[in-house]
């Protein structure tokens, strides 16, 4: 590992003085007496990219996290020059840089310092490898805190802390262990409530510090590739994520049957072993959409091929699931069996599309079918003969979802846990060494399966799953935390890397419910499906080693409570689909830790257990044994609670009773929740009617929306979707809720049942559009025509 310090103490260079400066196509370049050339592009009034070459050279501009390589938006900045520095203005922030050495200042229009280089970009020549290794330092304000980088399992707050990126198998790892599985170089800042973040967009092994080694400074560094990087202003963190989703790329609607409940385990086969476990769920009535076929549905591990003996007749076996509104995801892995007489084998070997080591032959490694080669994802014929083997698995057998594994890539049985260094990889067209190509390997094949199953499942959406990614991955795939263990602790690190990763830009994750590796007690089991409902990806999965991890397997009591929170999810779909439009359309976080909710609250900077769920739930998992419910933090404003419907004031900790069937949730007050009725599947039932639940608020308007369409397929892109937006305003004896509806389609229920919580007042009159409606007393509801522009109730 490289130490900072150490380099400093030993060949850095830095850059020189200012000699001149041009501006292209909203490139600002200055370059230096010695040759440096810093490359600024404001590409919004808040994002800005800051780009460092040495002699006087760019690379071409290529990167895998954005779409098509690189941002095509900017703006023509203007550059001021002064008697010491430029300065770059936009409507928000200025940018000073120093002719001195470069140096760089960010500041808000109030012209507070938001992120100001301490030494800057630095660099030493890397005589191993060529290129630089390259490095920037930041000034760091006592009070500073930072937030994001994926999947770390430590503490929200990354304060103190140096942190690595480079993709690694880390099976049963631990609690603050690092790295994991994936690689997403971006973090948030905050200072006195001003958030802001940086991308560090450098696909090699990438390190980040955070006050650890000098109180003051915060800094990043890479052996290789360019010091390039974009600044995001908040001063919002929402605002952050945003900006930095917005870059990497938002990821398409899933089917809604994708966000149903998920079953999983290392193995369940033979096709009797999968019917019997689908049929329990529907025996036990437990909703669930989705079952997967782990590695051993294959023909010793061949991937695109399956065992005969366990499956006979795979494309009877899935239509059979499907009819019974199970859909079947299977997983594929890169790693290619070397075998003369597969038919993958020989394709690859005939167009030369596995790895090379960097004297020529080609990269052989173990994992599960014993010795294989690797495809080369990272060339785009490649990507597109992969995307094609998927026509039979799809296409022809019928599955609906792909699950991408071991794509770090892992190795087994060499201490690296991966490829050597040495490895060649195309690059799409820009040759390099496994050192730039590692990090970006997994979300390459994740890109070339979903273009696969994209084709072939059309006119249906695509699902695909990762265990490894890098920033950008969310436009191809959801992903999972790789191989957690069955502990409390593990529980406690599932609830913060769904919070970070959600931070991070990629939503779209869960953990494995329960824990992989051992085998969790039902308590533990209870306590996580609890949470697990409430996270956008919700799956069981197990090693399988330790005993079975179905929730019958714990008994009648855990049973019920598994009941309970699935059903309470696939009543909250409406809810969960549009937190997931929001996330496709404009990039909001699915989750939001607290600190992201309310950062004006100093309250919520360190808290890591409670988070909200969408915009308007507050879940808080019981992460001890034996509890009878915790102590939590409730952000500021008012809140129900959901199971007792009490009204509490936030701002504070309190207790909160949650015995074995319960988890602290709390309802934000104004919200209006859309539910569905319970089903065993995504569409099993014709929605007759869309639930809302009105959490009442005295004063200022609140307003909540529900997304529908087709729950799959690609009409909503046309306009066939469903938008509606409530606003609920409350007074001390009336209720108003107006609405209005956007987009061409047509729900397939005609009314929408109301249900009124907290009402300061008894219902004497309901009006809809001016006309009255009658109070459904036994249900304590009141029914109205789904069309309506206003309703009106007072005492
Ligand atoms: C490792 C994965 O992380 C795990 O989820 C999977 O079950 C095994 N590989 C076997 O495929």
């Amino acid at each position: 590992m490289i130490i900072n310090t150490e380099l400093k103490q030993n060949h850095n260079l830095f850059p020189g003085k200012v000699i001149s400066f041009s501006q292209e196509e909203g490139k600002v370049n200055f370059l230096t007496n010695n040759e440096v050339i810093l490359q600024v592009t404001v590409l919004k009034d808040s994002v800005v990219r800051f780009r460092y070459a040495t002699d006087n050279n760019f690379e071409k501009d290529f990167s895998y996290a954005i779409e098509n390589g690189s941002p095509k938006e900017y703006f023509d900045a203007k550059v001021e020059e002064h008697e010491n520095q430029y300065s770059i203005h936009t409507n928000t922030i200025k940018i000073t840089i120093q002719k001195d050495d470069l140096g760089t200042t960010i500041y808000d229009h109030h012209d507070n310092v938001i992120c100001k280089d301490d030494l800057g970009f630095h660099w030493e020549q890397s005589y191993e490898h060529g290129g630089n290794i390259v490095k920037m330092s930041k000034h760091a304000p006592l009070g500073e805190l930072y937030y994001g980088l994926g999947d770390k399992p430590m503490h929200l707050n990354l304060k103190g802390k140096r942190i690595e990126n480079w993709a690694t198998d880390q099976y049963a790892f631990s609690k603050d262990q690092d790295p994991l599985y994936k690689s997403i170089p971006f973090y948030i800042g905050m200072y006195e409530q001003r958030a802001y973040g940086i991308f560090f967009d450098n696909t090699f092994r990438t390190f980040f510090d955070f006050c650890k080694e000098r109180r003051d400074v915060t800094s990043f560094w890479a052996p290789g590739g360019e010091m390039n990087y974009y600044f995001f202003h908040g001063p919002n963190m929402q605002d952050v994520v945003t900006q930095y989703t917005d870059l990497t790329g938002k990821p398409e609607l899933p089917p809604l049957w994708a966000l149903g409940y998920h079953q999983c385990k290392w193995s369940y086969y033979p096709e009797k072993e999968v019917k019997e476990i689908t049929s329990k769920f529907r025996e036990l009535k437990i909703p669930c959409d989705a079952i997967y076929l782990d590695i051993d549905y294959m023909d010793g591990f061949r991937c695109f091929t399956w065992n005969k003996e366990y499956f006979p007749d795979p494309k009877r076996m899935v239509a059979e699931l499907a009819e019974d509104g199970f859909k079947t995801i299977v997983i594929i892995d890169p790693g290619i069996k070397i075998d003369k007489e597969y038919w993958v084998y020989k394709e690859a070997i005939e167009k030369d599309y596995f790895c090379r080591r960097a004297d020529g032959p080609l990269m052989r490694g173990k994992v599960w079918p014993g010795e294989c080669y690797f495809p080369d994802f990272t060339n785009p014929e490649v990507r597109e003969w992969w995307s094609d083997l998927f026509k039979e698995i799809i296409d022809e057998i019928g599955v609906k979802g792909v699950w991408n594994d071991m794509n770090e890539p892992a190795i087994m049985e060499v201490p690296s846990k991966t490829f050597p260094d040495d490895v060649r990889h195309d690059y799409d067209g820009q040759p390099c060494s496994h050192r730039k190509a590692h990090n970006i390997y997994g979300t390459q094949m994740a890109r070339a399966t979903y273009n696969g199953v994209r084709k072939f499942v059309y006119p249906h959406r695509p699902f695909i799953i990762t265990r490894s990614a890098y920033s950008g991955a969310q436009r191809f795939t959801s992903s999972w935390m790789g191989d957690n263990v069955a502990t409390w602790e593990h529980l406690w690190v599932a609830n913060v890397q769904m919070q970070r990763m959600s931070m991070s830009g990629m939503s779209f994750t869960g953990s494995d419910i329960g824990g992989f590796a051992e085998h969790p007690s039902g308590e533990l089991y209870a306590r996580w499906i609890q949470l697990g409902v409430f996270h956008p990806f919700c799956r069981t999965h197990s090693s399988g080693d330790h005993g079975d991890q179905e929730p019958w397997t714990f008994g009648e009591e855990v049973i019920n409570i598994t009941r309970k929170f699935v059903e309470l999810r696939y009543q909250l779909l409406p809810y969960l689909y549009t937190m997931f439009w929001e996330y496709a359309e404009e990039g909001i976080p699915m989750l939001k830790p607290l600190v992201l909710f309310d950062q004006s609250d100093s309250q919520t900077h360190y808290k890591t257990d409670e988070f909200i769920f969408g915009n308007q739930i507050l879940v808080c998992p019981i992460q001890e044994p034996n509890s009878k419910g915790r102590r939590m933090f409730i952000p500021k404003g008012h809140w129900y609670n959901y199971w007792t419907r009490e009204f509490v004031k936030g701002g504070m900790e309190r207790w909160v009773d949650a015995d074995i069937d319960s988890i602290p949730l709390f309802i934000k007050e104004g919200a209006i929740i859309p539910k569905y009725p319970i089903q065993q599947y995504v569409g099993e039932k014709r929605i007759e009617e869309l639930r809302l639940e009105v959490y009442y608020k005295l004063g200022n308007t609140e307003t909540s929306r529900v997304y529908e369409d087709a729950q799959d397929g690609y009409d909503y892109t046309k306009g066939e979707y469903s938008l509606r937006s409530f606003s609920l305003t409350g007074k001390e004896t009336e209720v108003i809720i107006e609405q209005i509806v956007e987009g061409n389609y047509i729900t397939e229920y005609e009314t929408i049942r109301v249900e009124c919580i907290g009402l300061p007042f008894t219902i004497g009159k309901i009006e809809v559009d001016g006309v009255m409606v009658p109070f459904d007393t036994e249900n304590n509801t009141l029914v109205i025509p789904k069309v309506f522009a206003k309703l009106h109730l007072t005492s």
